[in-house]
Formats: structure tokens, C-alpha cells, sequence
């Protein structure tokens, strides 16, 4: 298996070190996932990345282009919303697979984006014949959906979702007969047919949404739609194949898949904070729903963390810092979205959360992102329960207001004064480093094996056993 970058550039720079670290993991004696355990932007892509070329596929199993991973190869940086991140390495197949929601236009700007770079998107990609397509309805009726809440209530009852149309693609999916897949781009006819009908109900609904809104509303020509998605068929068709009988006979011979989970545990539509979750099943459970590889072949679940907290959009996130703490951690952590652009909310790391969400997605060990933007605080905060009307909270609660209204327990530990963002090895790290790790993994009862002090392929320390 060839650990060779998808760019002449990429090349000269990604040189590894002999042997590998990453290697004695052991992460891809299996299948693994790769999974985010918070509101998302964890550093999922840097950690596909370092992972990829131990696998043979790197499948994106859910969501769509509300995601926004980024990979850094030395100074270089690729922004990923629906192409998978292991689309740097040539000799990956990657693949969207059945669960994810494809928005054609979006895509393809992605390819083209991809290729001006030099990175090869030919055979190396793939697209479920059975995945959902995003169409313009459906941004827009994101848009109006959000702001008719932001009509009814203000800014508070908004989910302020990445306005890429991925809860009505969703929903249309759910409602059958209102929804177009991947394989229905490739023929024509049959596209009109069904884009008729849909129209038709869209323009209806969409109209009335509008004018709910005190919004214009200028009615979508189905011919026109059809006439643009049949264009992106013919773009998209060489690509297109039949995602789950590909996987199945991957794994029969013996080819090893790494899962990319997209948005996060905390997200997702079953298990995380309802309503203000993504529409798509994000946490590990997603991947057989998402894929048709069933979940007993999964053999690795890398829980991806940041050592602090971050939420993007609506909803409750106990540990928000309002204040210089959270202000600092925002301009050190570069936190802004990578599809959106919105300043994220930041916060001291949540225990409780992060053990729910390790619990759903079921991690073998974790990955604890962006230590080094902690370096200079001279204590840190960590939460380690919640308080609501007084009692103790045993467990993460299920109701968005509960979580809204309670308040953290934090532990206080010592910071570490310098940075750390040098640092190669587990034994680099400053004490009180080390114990902030320790202390995370005994709360949560999952080793810490990754630990990246850096957005850098290099900038990653590997810990093979907690001591
Ligand atoms: P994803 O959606 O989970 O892939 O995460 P994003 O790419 O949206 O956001 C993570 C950001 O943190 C990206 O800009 C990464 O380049 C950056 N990053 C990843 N790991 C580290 C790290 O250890 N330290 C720092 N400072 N940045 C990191
Ligand atoms: P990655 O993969 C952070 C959030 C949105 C919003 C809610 C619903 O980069 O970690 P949606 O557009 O999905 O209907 O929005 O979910 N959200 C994310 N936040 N990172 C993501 O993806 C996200 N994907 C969705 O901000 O609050
Ligand atoms: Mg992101």
C-alpha cells in the first residue's frame, strides 16, 4: 500500500518518519470510523488524513456540505465538505456513500477546485446510486424554515443551520415520494417526471413559507431544473456506481475501510442535543444505516475531541464562555467555521458530554485535538457535572432545555505555561500537560492515543500506552 501524497508538493513534504508511530496503534488491523464526540469541528480531517494511508477506502458515510474539514499539509490547506478527506492520497478510493445528502452543485465545484490544485479526482472517486440529492429547493427552504422561526421568536428558537438545504434533503428522503437520488440523475426522462411533481408541491409550499416571511418568492421552472441536474448527471455519472455491493466486495477481499464521520456525536438527529442537531445520524451508529456494511465490522472508533469546547449555530452548550476566556480561545483556536465562516461559541471542555457522546459512538480510544491552544492559561476549567434546580444531573440529560438551564461543576486543574506546539512526543509535554490528559481519559474511561498540538501532519504525538 503506497503512502504517497496526491500532489507533487504533497510528496516533497509529507516525508514520514521510520517506523511510523501511527502504526503501533494498530488502528487498521480492522475497519476503523473516525467519529466526532462533540458540536463538530473537532479535527476530523486532520485525523483522516494521518490515518488514510493505513487504509485501502475512506468512505464519507453522512451529512453533506454543511461539513467542513481541513486538512494542513505544511503550509498548504484544503478545505473538504463532501469529498472525503483521503481524496489526497491517489491511491484511495473514496466514496460517498448511500447516507450521505449530494448537493451536485456544490460537488462539482469541489472536483474543480480539487483538480486547479492538482489533486486527482477520476477513478479514485465514487458516488452511491442510492444517495440523496440536495437541490436549490431545498436551500431555500432552509433559509425561509429559519427565518420564519426567527419571525415567530427571535434569533433563540433558530437551529442556524449551514443553510446547505441538509434538513429538507432529508426530510424529502424520509417522505419518499418527494425526493431524487443520485441514480435518478442519469436518466433524463425519468428525472422530468419526478422533478414535475415535485415542483409542482414546492412551489406551493415554498410560496406559502414565503409569504409567511414577508419574503419575494419567484416559482422554480421544473424544465429548467431538470435541464441543469441531467447536466450534472452526465458530470457526476462516470463516478456514480452501486456504493454498497462496492464495499461489500472491498471487505470480502480483504481491503480495509476507514469511516469519515461528518458533523458530530452531539449532532446527531437520534442522540444528540434535538432539535438543535444536524438531520443525519453522525455518530458511529450512522454507519451501517449509512454504508450497509454492518457494525460489527467495525473494529476501531477514533472519538475526535478537542481539549476544549466549540459550537457552531443554535443550542445548549453548558461550558459557554461569554467573556475574555472565551474570546481568547476563539482567536487562538482560529475558531471560525470552515463553511460558514461564523465565529464559533467556546468554552471550557464538558466531561459529561464528551462521556455520553464516547458512549453513543462506542470510541476505542480518543484523539484530543488543539492542546496547544490551551498553552498559557495558568489554570483550566474542566466540567465534570452539571447542577440543575439544585440536584446533581446524573446523566447527560435528553431534553435541550434541561441542558440550557444547568449549570456546570468544574474541577480545576493546573495550566501549562508554555506552548507546546513543538512538541513530537507524549514524554515533550509539560507535566500538568500530561495530567490534564490523564485526567480526561480516568473521566471518561477511554485512552488517549493521538494527541495533536497543531494543525500539521507532524504536529501529532502518538501515545502507546496510559502512563
Ligand atoms: P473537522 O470538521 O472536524 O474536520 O474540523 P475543522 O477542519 O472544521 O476544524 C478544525 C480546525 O482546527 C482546522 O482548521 C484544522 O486545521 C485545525 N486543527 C486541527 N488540529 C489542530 C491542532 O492540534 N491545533 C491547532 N491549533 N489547530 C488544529
Ligand atoms: P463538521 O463535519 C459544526 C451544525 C450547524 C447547526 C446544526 C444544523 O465540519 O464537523 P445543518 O446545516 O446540518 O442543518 O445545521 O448543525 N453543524 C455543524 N457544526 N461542524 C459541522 O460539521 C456541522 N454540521 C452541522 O451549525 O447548528
Ligand atoms: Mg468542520
Amino acid at each position: 500500500m503506497s503512502n504517497r501524497p496526491n500532489t507533487t508538493a504533497a510528496a516533497a513534504t509529507a516525508t514520514r518518519r521510520d517506523p511510523d508511530p501511527i502504526d503501533t496503534l494498530d488502528l487498521a488491523t480492522g475497519h476503523c470510523a473516525v467519529v466526532g464526540l462533540q458540536w463538530g469541528d473537532e479535527g476530523k480531517g486532520k485525523i483522516v488524513d494521518l490515518l488514510a494511508p493505513r487504509f485501502d477506502f475512506v468512505v464519507r458515510y453522512n451529512g453533506g456540505a454543511n461539513a467542513g474539514h481541513s486538512v494542513q499539509v505544511d503550509d498548504t490547506r484544503y478545505a473538504l465538505h463532501l469529498i472525503p478527506s483521503g481524496i489526497l492520497y491517489p491511491d484511495k478510493m473514496n466514496v460517498l456513500a448511500n447516507g450521505v445528502v449530494i448537493d451536485p452543485q456544490q460537488l462539482c465545484k469541489e472536483i474543480e477546485e480539487l483538480r486547479g490544485r492538482d489533486i486527482a479526482v477520476g477513478d479514485n472517486f465514487r458516488i452511491s446510486n442510492r444517495a440523496h440529492v440536495v437541490l436549490p429547493y431545498h436551500k431555500l427552504e432552509d433559509a425561509l424554515l429559519e427565518a420564519a422561526l426567527g419571525h415567530a421568536h427571535g434569533d433563540a428558537g433558530r437551529i442556524g443551520t449551514t443553510g446547505r438545504g441538509i434538513g429538507p434533503c432529508y426530510a424529502d428522503k424520509a417522505l419518499r415520494t418527494t425526493a431524487i437520488r443520485v441514480g435518478d440523475l442519469l436518466n433524463a426522462a425519468h428525472l422530468h417526471e419526478k422533478l414535475a411533481h415535485i415542483v409542482r408541491i414546492k412551489n406551493r409550499v415554498l410560496g406559502a413559507l414565503a409569504d409567511l416571511c414577508d419574503q419575494p418568492f419567484e416559482p422554480l421552472d421544473a424544465d429548467a431544473l431538470c435541464r441543469q441536474y441531467a447536466d450534472f448527471g452526465k458530470i457526476l455519472g462516470p463516478h456514480v456506481c452501486d456504493a454498497t455491493t462496492l464495499l461489500h466486495d472491498a471487505i470480502a477481499d480483504g481491503r480495509k475501510i476507514l469511516f469519515e464521520g461528518a458533523n458530530a456525536t452531539l449532532l446527531d438527529i437520534d442522540h444528540g442535543t434535538y432539535p438543535f442537531v444536524t438531520s443525519s445520524n453522525c455518530s458511529l451508529l450512522g454507519v451501517p444505516s449509512g454504508t450497509g456494511v454492518p457494525g460489527h465490522q467495525i473494529k476501531n472508533v477514533v472519538g475526535v475531541v478537542k481539549a476544549y469546547t466549540t459550537r457552531v449555530g443554535g443550542g445548549p452548550m453548558p461550558t459557554q464562555l461569554d467573556n475574555d476566556i472565551g474570546n481568547r480561545l476563539r482567536e487562538a483556536g482560529r475558531e471560525y467555521g470552515t463553511t460558514t465562516g461564523r465565529p464559533r461559541r467556546c468554552g471550557w471542555l464538558d466531561l459529561v458530554a464528551l462521556k455520553y457522546a464516547a458512549a453513543v459512538s462506542g470510541a476505542s480510544c480518543l484523539a484530543l485535538m488543539l492542546l496547544d491552544v490551551l498553552a498559557g492559561f495558568e489554570n483550566l476549567n474542566v466540567c465534570v457535572g452539571y447542577r440543575y434546580q439544585g440536584q446533581h444531573l446524573a446523566n447527560f440529560p435528553a431534553d435541550a432545555g434541561v441542558l440550557e438551564a444547568v449549570e456546570p461543576i468544574y474541577d480545576q486543574v493546573s495550566g501549562f505555561g508554555t506552548s507546546v506546539d513543538h512538541c513530537r512526543r507524549f514524554d515533550d509535554l509539560p507535566s500538568p500537560a500530561r495530567d490534564y490528559i490523564r485526567f480526561i481519559e480516568e473521566h471518561v474511561g477511554v485512552p488517549v492515543r493521538i494527541v495533536s498540538v497543531g494543525p500539521r501532519r507532524d504536529q501529532t504525538l502518538i501515545r502507546l500506552t496510559a502512563r
